[in-house]
Parts: C-alpha cells; structure tokens; sequence
C-alpha cells in the first residue's frame, strides 16, 4: 500500500519526503505544498492561501475534485485523480496515518 503514492506519481510534483516545494515547470511561480500529515490535518501555515485544515472527506474531494477546504479550487497544475474509492481512501490514511506512526 505505501507504494501507492509511488506509483501514482505524487512524488514527481510533492517530494519523496512529501516536503513539496517543487516548482512546476513552466509554471515556475507555482511551487506544490507539503503533503506531510502535519501540513494537511494540522495547523498550519504553509503560505498557499488560507484554507483551513483538511479531513479525510475533504482530502479526498481535493485529491479527485481539486477542491480545498474553504471550497476553493486548486491550481490546474495538480491533477485530477480519478480512482476507486479503495485506493483513494487507503492514500487517505496514508496521507494521514503516518502521523500517529511517527509521533
Ligand atoms: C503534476 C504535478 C503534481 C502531481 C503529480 C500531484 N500534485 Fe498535488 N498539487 C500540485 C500542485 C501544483 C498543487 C498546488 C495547487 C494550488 O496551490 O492551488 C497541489 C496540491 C495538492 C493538494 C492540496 C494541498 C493543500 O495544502 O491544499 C493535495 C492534497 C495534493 N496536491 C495531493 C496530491 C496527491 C495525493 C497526489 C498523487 C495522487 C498529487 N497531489 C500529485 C501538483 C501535483
């Protein structure tokens, strides 16, 4: 399962450490935000805007709809996923689940 984020390509545009930061080409104004537990669920201010902090229901609206909390879309440069509820929902908990692993 922990190898879902590889191959769906997440890494390719957040990090391997999920730390984001990359700047997306040509779109080098655009820089992908952190994907850590922390940044999502916790507070946070990752100096992308102001939505507020994420929940499973809303993490997966995001990651298929591109829709942030506040209701806002994100950037067209983070993709779109279509996937089964199970692969979505098991990255969910990967997203979020590794923070009670590390804590
Ligand atoms: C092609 C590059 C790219 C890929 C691949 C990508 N993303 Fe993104 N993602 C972005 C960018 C750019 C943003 C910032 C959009 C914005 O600021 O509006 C983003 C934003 C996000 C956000 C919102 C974070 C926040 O703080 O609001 C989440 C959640 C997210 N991505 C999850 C994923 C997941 C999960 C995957 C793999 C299934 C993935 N992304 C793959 C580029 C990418």
């Amino acid at each position: 399962m922990h190898q879902s984020m590889h191959a769906m390509g997440c890494v390719r545009c957040h990090g391997a450490e999920r730390q984001g930061g990359q700047r997306m080409y040509p779109f080098f104004w655009i820089q992908t935000p952190p994907l850590t537990a922390e940044a999502l669920f916790g507070e946070h201010d990752d100096g992308h805007g102001d939505h507020g902090s994420y929940s499973s229901a809303t993490l997966q609206r995001a990651i298929r709809e591109g829709i942030d909390p506040s209701g806002n879309a994100l950037d067209s440069t983070m993709p779109r996923w279509a996937m089964e509820e199970q692969d979505l929902s098991d990255l969910v908990d990967y997203l979020g689940g590794k923070l009670s692993a590390e804590h």
